[in-house]
């Protein structure tokens, strides 16, 4: 048997990794793993294959940036003779990005059964790129294999086959159980005792430049009281630097991206997280670290109703009081998620490769 992965950003290579190693102790199966170029620069890309101990590509299609069109139009050109010649008996895919979709079209079109990892989330907001990145990649598989039930309840209504659903747990916890004792030895020695965690970077928090100047100005307040340790994503870093954004307050400090390690360390020992990522409001949840989210709905309820994540919206004037209650030592107590127990990787080798 032949398995080909598809990875392209970031949050897809932490997906990945526990899947190839665990698809690997499984014999008689031969695996391919192809990364689309979607995010490219050495601190988005290459520094997560060293640090999750991924076996380098086998191809880089070297897609880089483009409009949503044009990017995805791109990975369906270059994915698509490589499907053919190689002939593999099932192409994982995995989470929401741009790669998703395009190697998902390209494998249903070419009659190559797709897995896809992650599947069944839904914020119910379409005018969120992932959303319908989620949506298409859900119809076109062959396997669906879902982090928590409510993914499952969300295909069944779509009119998904349930014998198609696998309930396997995340996959993205999986490498954190794995690395957080290496995480944790990798501290940034200056850390500030107390220190909020920020991240940014969806088209509805960056692409408005009064919101974002809002959020910034929000940010240089709350330093007030407490630091600010910011990693900026390069797409976050183009807008701030483009619309000569002022960053206020001493306390607020702009990182480039960080290596996984690095930023797990960061979350593991923040007091709280502000963000708008989907992978970091289920890895606070996991570390017990309370998540403030800036958007107005999410693909994981489940961080919301067992977890420690806060859905803030529009609402930027709750933050500086959301703050004060974390501080004050209110925080929100999450329970333990099943199947969130570092073991989804080798349920979904079991499924694709039974012994
Ligand atoms: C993509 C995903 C998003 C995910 C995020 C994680 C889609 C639709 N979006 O968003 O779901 O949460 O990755 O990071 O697939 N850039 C660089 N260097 C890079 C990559 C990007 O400078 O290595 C800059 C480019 O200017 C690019 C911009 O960031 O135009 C956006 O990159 P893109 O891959 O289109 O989307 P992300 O915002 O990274």
């Amino acid at each position: 048997m032949h398995v080909l992965h598809v990875v392209g950003a970031r949050p897809n290579f932490m997906k990945a990794a526990p899947v190839l190693a665990a698809v690997r102790a499984h014999e008689g199966v031969r695996q391919t793993l192809v990364h689309t170029g979607q995010h490219y620069d050495a601190n988005m890309a290459g520094v997560f294959f060293d640090q999750l101990g991924m076996p380098q590509p086998d191809l880089d299609l070297g897609v880089g940036s483009g409009s949503h069109g044009a990017q995805t139009g791109e990975i369906m050109i270059r994915l698509e003779p490589v499907i053919t010649e190689r002939k593999p008996d099932l192409v994982l895919v995995y989470g929401d990005v741009n790669s998703t979709m395009a190697a998902a079209v390209v494998c249903a079109k070419l009659l190559v059964r797709v897995g896809h990892v992650e599947a069944g989330l839904r914020s119910y907001d379409r005018s969120m790129p992932e959303e319908i990145n989620r949506l298409v990649t859900d119809q076109l598989a062959d396997f669906l294999f879902t982090p928590s039930p409510d993914g499952d309840e969300n295909l069944k209504r779509e009119g998904i086959a349930p014998g198609k659903i696998h309930l396997v747990g995340n996959v993205m916890i999986d490498t954190l159980v794995r690395l957080l004792p290496r995480a944790e030895a990798c501290k940034p020695k200056n850390l500030p005792p107390r220190y909020v965690l920020v991240t940014l970077h969806r088209p509805s928090n960056v692409d408005d430049p009064a919101w974002l100047a809002s959020l910034l100005a929000t940010l240089g307040e709350l330093s007030q009281e407490i630091d600010i340790v910011f990693p900026v994503h390069p797409r976050t870093r183009q807008r701030i630097n483009g619309l000569n954004l002022p960053v206020s307050g001493n306390r607020v400090h702009l990182l480039d991206p960080k290596p996984y390690l690095e930023f797990l360390a960061l979350q593991r020992y923040a007091t709280v997280v502000i963000t708008d990522s989907g992978g970091i409001q289920e890895e606070t949840t996991f570390l017990g670290i309370p998540c403030l989210t800036l958007r107005e709905n999410t693909e994981r309820p489940i961080t919301v109703t067992r977890g420690t994540n806060v859905l803030l919206g529009r609402e930027i004037s709750r933050v500086p009081a959301e703050l004060r209650r974390v501080l004050q030592g209110e925080v929100k107590k999450a329970s333990p998620i099943p199947l969130w127990d570092g073991r989804a990787a080798a349920r979904i080798a079991d499924v694709i490769a039974p012994a």
